[in-house]
């Protein structure tokens, strides 16, 4: 029987990069997936992806920033599959916001999607799944969470804040059998990484290829991670295997944090 047979998955994020990639994986373990997201032929690409590969996904329009649409949609997402066994928090935005300069507006953008999206996707997913050995959340942070970026305050408190709010949920639910996990990413190819690659190559001074190479010269293992890679971990925590663990951070930055 496939890992993730039959259970049903929320994927926030889900039409571009790593959220994309958990979705593709998780259908193809046998679940059937949920996408939200708020560009619909994002969305739409990744649903065809998966029915190609003969994968049952559906659609979601939802801003995560937006708790009263959050509250509807998940409980959409329930009562059309009736029921919810996995969330994945993956949905984000990260950019820089240098002390000096930020704007409350910019913070405020960062926190409530990063933290509060995240959160309030987790407390209403939590009102649908049942207590059972199988039900999980899993939040996508980031090694931003354990080291600094720095310059990137906002980014790192709204993923240290997740790390936070993975451990307390894991203790307030494990009663019921539900764990929850994050997963510490470092860098992974995606419109997030070339953005940030552009961002810090702009700041050095130099093209992507030149700056390039000494961004992978912090990286010990010299290396980007793809999305498949965080995908596959996702499984793992997902599936039955996966039960034991819970409050847990593990780490995939090909060396770049060691905890
Ligand atoms: N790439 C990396 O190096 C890296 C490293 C560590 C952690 N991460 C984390 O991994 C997660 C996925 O990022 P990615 O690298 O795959 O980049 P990405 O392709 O830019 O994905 C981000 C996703 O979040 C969704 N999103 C953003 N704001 C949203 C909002 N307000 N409401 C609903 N959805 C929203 C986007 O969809 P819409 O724009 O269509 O809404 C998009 O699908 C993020 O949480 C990020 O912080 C990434």
């Amino acid at each position: 029987m496939k890992r993730l047979h039959d259970r049903v998955a929320f994927i926030t994020g889900g039409g571009s990069g790593i959220g994309r990639a958990i979705a593709e994986r998780f259908a193809a373990e046998g679940a059937r997936v949920a996408i939200s997201g708020r560009r619909k032929d994002k969305l739409a690409g990744t649903v065809k992806a998966i029915e190609a590969a003969g994968g049952r996904a559906r659609a979601y329009e939802l801003d995560v920033r937006d708790v009263a649409a959050i509250d509807r949609v998940v409980a959409q997402v329930a009562k059309d599959h009736g029921g919810l066994d996995v969330l994945v928090n993956n949905a984000g935005i990260s950019g820089p916001t240098p002390v000096e300069t930020v704007t409350y507006e910019q913070w405020r953008d960062i926190l409530s999607t990063n933290l509060d999206g995240a959160y309030f996707c987790a407390r209403a997913a939590l009102r649908h799944m049942k207590d059972h050995a199988d039900a999980r959340v899993i939040n996508i942070a980031t090694i931003g969470a354990a080291v600094p970026f720095p310059g990137w305050t906002a980014y790192c408190a709204s993923k240290s804040g997740l790390v936070g709010v993975t451990r307390c949920l894991a203790m307030e639910v494990a009663p019921r059998g539900i764990t929850v996990n994050a997963i510490l990413p470092g860098w992974v190819e995606s419109d997030m990484q070339d953005a940030g690659v552009k961002h810090i190559a702009s700041a050095m001074g130099k093209s992507v290829d030149d700056a390039m190479p000494i961004i992978l010269s912090q990286v010990p293992l010299g290396r980007m991670s793809q999305p498949e890679e965080i995908a596959a971990l996702a499984v793992h925590i997902a599936s039955h295997e996966g039960r034991g663990m819970t409050g847990s951070s593990t780490v995939v930055s090909n060396g770049a944090f060691m905890n």
